[in-house]
């Protein structure tokens, strides 16, 4: 068994738990750019201290290349805990990044989220490099 044959994936528009990644179609080499990763775009995933999103990594994997990169790592903590008990809490982390990057190369981009009861998803998109 292989824990990549754990992740699921499926359309964002119809699964709240599939990584949405915004990002643009093409980009220009080395030139800084944004990308948009979240959850619950088209599907609302709930976030209490019962059940959210845990973290969310971004990679990249160069066309033609056998070997991914991490891009980064976000881990959202605020799932409204409190001494006054779960859902009491004055603070919640919504799972969606903003994160700038450049690339040297074309590729596609993945998203891997962690729910903390419905496990693994993941989603990608290609990013061309001019
Ligand atoms: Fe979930």
């Amino acid at each position: 068994m292989k824990l990549a044959d754990q992740l699921q994936s499926a359309d964002w528009k119809k699964e709240k738990h599939a990584p949405v990644i915004e990002a643009p179609e093409k980009v220009k080499a080395g030139e800084a750019f944004e990308i948009k990763v979240g959850l619950g775009k088209e599907i609302a995933h709930p976030n209490t201290t019962e059940h959210h999103i845990s973290w969310i990594s971004v990679f990249f994997k160069p066309k033609g290349s056998n070997f991914t990169h991490q891009v980064g790592h976000f881990e959202f903590w605020g799932h409204g805990e409190s001494t006054s008990g779960p859902n009491k809490g004055p603070v919640y982390a919504n799972p969606e990044v903003t994160v700038s990057l450049s690339l040297n190369e074309s590729g596609t981009l993945f998203a891997m989220a962690l729910c903390n009861i419905h496990g693994l998803w993941e989603s990608s998109r290609e990013v061309e490099v001019e």
